[in-house]
């Protein structure tokens, strides 16, 4: 029972760890669209519901939070994405913009 107790604690901290440096290598193709980025990175964890891609806190509804969020991530869960920049950056985040709920 002690064992198993310690196996989930460590489980949690490597978990964790490796969280805090969470960084995504996607690149996109030149010229992509904010959608055809969004289904190449974002989707896996932000699946669409009610064809919403997000359900935005008031104070993300924003370009300038949403770009701040891709180009740095959040905690553990939400990445980085270092090579979205420039027109790439702004096509997505148009996009998720225009196909976000606001909470
Ligand atoms: C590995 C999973 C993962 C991927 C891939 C991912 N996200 Fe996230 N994202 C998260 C998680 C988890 C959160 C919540 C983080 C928090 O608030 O602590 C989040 C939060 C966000 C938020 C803030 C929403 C709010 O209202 O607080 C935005 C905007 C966002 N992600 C956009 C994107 C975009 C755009 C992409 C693709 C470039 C992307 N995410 C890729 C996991 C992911």
């Amino acid at each position: 029972m002690k064992l198993a107790l310690f196996t989930m604690f460590l489980g949690c901290l490597l978990f964790a760890l490796g969280g805090c440096s969470r960084k995504s290598d996607y690149t996109p193709p030149s010229g992509a669209t904010g959608e055809k980025i969004f289904k190449g990175a974002c989707v896996q964890c932000h699946t669409p519901v009610g064809g919403k891609v997000m359900i935005l806190k008031p104070e993300m509804a924003n370009k300038e939070a949403i770009t701040e969020r891709i180009k740095n991530g959040k905690g553990f869960g939400m990445p980085a994405f270092p090579n979205l920049s420039g027109d790439a950056v702004q096509n997505l985040v148009e996009y998720v913009l225009e196909n976000s709920a606001a909470r």
